[in-house]
This record gives C-alpha cells, sequence and structure tokens, in this order.
C-alpha cells in the first residue's frame, strides 16, 4: 500500500517571515491527516526556519523539502547548494522541475546526478519529468516521459528506488490552471512511468515506487486525481501557498485513499 504525498512547492514564493508565520498557521492545521504524508518544500532561505517551527511546535510529522540540490558535496560552484548543507534541515529536495530545466538549463544528466547526490547523503528525490505541449500535441508523451525517467534513474538501485517519489508535472499544466484530466494523468502514471520502473526495476518495486501528479492542482480538481489508481498523491504549486487550499487538498487525499501510519 503506497502511502499518498501532497508536497507543496512554493517555488519563489514567500519571505523567510512569511514562510514561518505560514507554517504555524497551516501546521496544525494539516495535523489530523496522519494517514498522508505532508511536505513543505520553501525556498532554500527559509528551509532552516520553517523546520525549527514545526519542531518547536511540535508538528515534526510535517516533511520539509528544498527545491534543488548541486550534485557536489562542496566546492566552487557560487550560488549552489550542496547535498551535506541539506543534511538535517530537508529530508526531500525536488529534482529536474521544469523550471529549473527551462530557465537554468538543467540537462537530463544533471538531473541523474543530483539525484545519485541526494541519495547518496541521505536526502529523498522528488523527481519532476514532464512533456511540453507541442510534445503533447504531436503524440510524443510516453516516448518522452519515459526518457526522462530512464535518464534521472541510471545507475540508481532497486534499493534506493524506496526513497524516491516521481512527480509527473505536464509543462502545459503548471501555473495554467489548464490541467490533465485525471484519466489521462493516470495513464501516463501507471502506462507509461510505472511501466518504465517495472522495465527498470521489476514489478515489485514499480508497484512500490510513489508517483504524483502536479499541475494545477485546485481543491476543485483533486479528488479526480486522488481517484484514480495510480496517482499517488500531488506536487502542488500555486494552491499550497494558502493555507485554506493546502489543507482542503491534504483533506481530499485522506478521504480518498489516506492509509495507516503515514
Ligand atoms: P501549479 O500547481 O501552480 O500549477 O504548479 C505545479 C508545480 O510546478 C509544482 O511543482
Amino acid at each position: 500500500m503506497r502511502t499518498p504525498v501532497i508536497a507543496g512547492n512554493w517555488k519563489m514564493y514567500k519571505t523567510l517571515a512569511e514562510s514561518v508565520d505560514f507554517v504555524r498557521e497551516l501546521a496544525p492545521r494539516l495535523a489530523p491527516f496522519t494517514n498522508v504524508e505532508r511536505v513543505v518544500c520553501p525556498t532554500f532561505v527559509a528551509l532552516a526556519a520553517v523546520g525549527a517551527e514545526l519542531k518547536r511546535t511540535d508538528h515534526t510529522d510535517i516533511h520539509v523539502g528544498a527545491q534543488s540540490v548541486h550534485w557536489e558535496a562542496q566546492g566552487a560552484f557560487t550560488s549552489q547548494i550542496s547535498p551535506t548543507m541539506l543534511q538535517g534541515i530537508a529530508e526531500y529536495v525536488i529534482i529536474g522541475h521544469s523550471e529549473c530545466r527551462a530557465y537554468l538549463g538543467e540537462t537530463d544528466e544533471q538531473v541523474n546526478k543530483k539525484v545519485k547526490a541526494a541519495l547518496k547523503h541521505g536526502l529523498k528525490p522528488i523527481v519532476a519529468v514532464g512533456e511540453s505541449l507541442q510534445q503533447n500535441e504531436a503524440g510524443e508523451t510516453a516516448t518522452f516521459v519515459g526518457g526522462q525517467v530512464r535518464a534521472a534513474l541510471v545507475d540508481v538501485s532497486a534499493d534506493e528506488m524506496a526513497n524516491v517519489i516521481i512527480a509527473y508535472e505536464p509543462i502545459w499544466a503548471i501555473g495554467t490552471g489548464r490541467s490533465a484530466d485525471g484519466a489521462t494523468a493516470n495513464n501516463i502514471i501507471g502506462g507509461t512511468i510505472r511501466a518504465t520502473l517495472a522495465e527498470l526495476y521489476g514489478s515489485d518495486v514499480a508497484q512500490s515506487v510513489r508517483i504524483q501528479y502536479g499541475g494545477s492542482v485546485k481543491p476543485d480538481n483533486m479528488a479526480e486525481y486522488m481517484s484514480q489508481p495510480d496517482i499517488d498523491g500531488a506536487l502542488v504549486g500555486g494552491a499550497s501557498l494558502k493555507v485554506n487550499d493546502f489543507v482542503a487538498l491534504v483533506e481530499i487525499a485522506a478521504r480518498e485513499k489516506g492509509t495507516q501510519g503515514a
């Protein structure tokens, strides 16, 4: 049984003070939904403070994730954050988000290096994949997304897959209000991503890896995704910036597919 996981990707929103205030309000409202794993991914500068606030208020079952990581443990890489620097302040790390691929030139090879470095240093990657509108309209989604999954996981072992989450985020659905319908998203997640994992690692591993949907997830379409058998949660941008929406998303996930002991 895969525990659903809802992660809020705050992107480049919320200052340090705003992040701490937000999580102080959010955490007690997310606390009852223990059958869903709940993750917040603030900007780097707010990670430690958000974690400290969760600890102070005894809400350590809300997990903290970073939005990226470098592949080297240290070095002359001005502006970058290494996996060792995240140890102790982040449990998860988003890798390969389409915004990093598009605006920062992150390549499949770099995504793979980051995934391996994160795992080596005890961080759990949330690996984001997804096709562009052009690829989608050309009927290339399955080939492209399957290829991204394979590239991200080169030399990642079956055992390590226990700590990996994959997020399917069609680029055309991110921040656009235009979301994939539940059945279509489930088809890519089950028929392409899980099938690719089965080819790489066998069906037991493929059935155990959690795969999220992301892209304009809102309280009013959440049930459509959570009622799908292969979708194990959501990676959420805009709606995770509002306390009521974030709580509603987790509440729906708990109702539709919560497991015990998340
Ligand atoms: P939106 O939920 O704002 O579409 O963003 C999705 C996303 O990119 C999460 O990583």
